[in-house]
């Protein structure tokens, strides 16, 4: 069973349409000869993606965005609707980050409405996925992760499954330097991988791509990669700089295929 690697930059709400154009070219420039290899996406904000869209065009790099609307079209002021992404060659959508959880209100049945939504019109959401400090503190993580999961991935299909990528994100992990150990990755990502299999079956949870998320840097990338259900990250700070985020693709990629 071999699962390509994939591994996304979350710009989150940093870079202007200006920043962003400047970083991509130069992030092109040096992972041009690794972007074969293994799935790579970025992840600008709304404002960028036109520009960045047009300098990935047959680069092998894809495009994603952090966020779309649950709903199709209509009055809904300051919303971004799955078409519009679309039009902008967006291949993937981050839906239900921690943060949009945690500051925008986003349950799982919006997470879940909002992954229905992508996966309808032709884009592939990254399903984020994690439990806090306390939770895990208390010995809840195994809980938490499975009612997340029941929650944010209602009504998706087998098929869809197929499509649909996770990424665990350890909320203590997320911007803190505190990345999880790679055996403590490993056994939550065994966990998700269980569940799939009791769900959809276990032909689809061996396809199915979990990203490991919280604090991935160059220096940590390569041995989280090593862990057997760990299939990518999902990058946040990191990501930011280009020779930094080219350095910890090459470091994941190197230990990948040892
Ligand atoms: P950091 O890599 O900055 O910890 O962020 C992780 C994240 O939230 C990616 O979505």
């Amino acid at each position: 069973m071999s699962r390509k690697l994939f591994i996304a930059g979350n710009w989150k709400m940093n870079k202007t349409a200006s920043e962003a154009a400047e970083d991509v070219s130069k992030f092109i420039d040096l992972a041009l000869g690794v972007a074969g290899k293994i799935n790579i996406a970025l992840c600008p904000p709304f404002t960028a993606l036109d520009r960045v869209s047009l300098i990935l065009e047959n680069t092998g790099v894809e495009l994603g965005a952090q966020n779309l609307s649950e709903v199709e079209s209509g009055a809904y002021t300051g919303e971004v609707s799955a078409a519009m992404l679309r039009d902008l060659n967006v291949k993937y959508v981050i839906v239900g980050h921690s943060e949009r959880r945690q500051y925008f209100g986003e349950t799982d049945e919006v997470v879940s409405l909002k992954a229905n939504r992508a996966l309808q019109s032709g884009l592939l959401p990254i399903i984020c996925i994690g439990e806090t400090l306390e939770e895990r503190e208390a010995n809840k993580t195994f809980e938490v992760i499975q009612a997340q999961m029941k929650g944010s991935f209602a009504g998706i299909s087998k098929e869809d499954m197929l499509k649909t990528t996770i990424a665990y994100e350890p909320i203590w992990a997320i911007g803190t330097g505190k990345t999880a150990t790679p055996e403590q990755a490993q056994e939550v990502h065994a966990f998700i991988r269980k569940i799939i299999s009791e769900t959809y079956g276990a032909k689809t949870a061996a396809h199915v791509i979990i990203q490991y998320g919280g604090s991935v840097k160059a220096a940590n990338s390569g041995e989280l990669m090593a862990m057997p259900d760990i299939d990518g990250a999902l990058v946040g700070g990191a990501s930011l700089d280009p020779v930094g985020f080219a350095e910890l693709i090459k470091n994941a990629l190197q230990v990948a295929t040892e």
